[in-house]
């Protein structure tokens, strides 16, 4: 028999009833007056949650690309230094958001991703746009202001993480994960050649 844990499969309606679920635990929150979907596995959720969270007759939510690639780095001369590094393939234009949105100042910000697997992409997200907001914020002499980041993702997986994030993220409720997951593999719909077949295993699991 094998030890292998099983993969958790994750159909396209239960990514949409877990965004559906999350919405109002996020507004409570504040509104997010602009959601930033880290691509690719955020996308599609943060399309899906955007409609749940506007409430009717509101503005539809912008929402925002970045593009952050994770590579296998090597330290200088140890093999177990390696790690993962991040990098930017696509950021925010905080100009032009300037220009058409009075830029991110003083904004609930709400960041989106698939999957807190090791956390190193969270982490280096909040922490590049943190720094970004602050740079502008000092530049317009506007540091007065609030900018409130968030985060949610559909699954947050139970393990040692490879990078943190502020502890007044949990303690405030900024932090949002649709489900806590132990460490097992997540196939999710947007992945599959077959999704009939993909869809009838997530029916088996629950995840539905
Ligand atoms: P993390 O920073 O979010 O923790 O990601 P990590 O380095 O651990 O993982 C690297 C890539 O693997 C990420 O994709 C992440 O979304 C993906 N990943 C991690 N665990 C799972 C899982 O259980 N299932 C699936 N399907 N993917 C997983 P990426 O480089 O950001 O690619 P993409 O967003 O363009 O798809
Ligand atoms: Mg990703």
């Amino acid at each position: 028999m094998s030890t292998e844990p099983e993969k958790l499969h994750i159909s396209y309606n239960h990514v949409h009833k877990l965004c559906q679920e999350a919405a109002e635990g996020i507004r409570a929150n504040g509104k997010p007056d602009v959601i930033v979907a880290i691509g690719g596995g955020g996308f599609i959720p943060a399309r899906i949650l955007r409609s749940f969270i506007k409430h009717k007759g509101e503005k539809n939510i912008p929402i925002q690309a970045i593009g952050l690639s994770l590579y296998e780095s090597y330290g200088d001369d140890d093999v177990e230094q390696i790690g993962k590094e991040v990098i930017r393939t696509q950021w925010l234009d905080m100009g032009a958001l300037a220009e058409h949105f009075d830029s991110l100042i003083g904004k609930n910000i709400l960041i989106v991703d698939e999957v807190d697997d090791s956390r190193t992409t969270l982490h280096y997200a909040l922490s590049e746009l943190e720094k970004d907001v602050r740079e502008v914020q000092e530049k317009l002499g506007r540091t007065s202001e609030k900018t409130t980041f968030s985060i949610f993702v559909l699954h947050n997986k139970n393990k040692p993480k490879r990078a943190s994030l502020p502890e007044a993220m949990f303690a405030e409720g900024r932090y949002h994960a649709a489900k806590t997951v132990p460490d097992a593999w997540i196939a999710y719909p947007w992945d599959q050649m077959d999704i009939d077949a993909h869809t009838q295993k997530a029916t088996e699991q629950g995840f539905i």
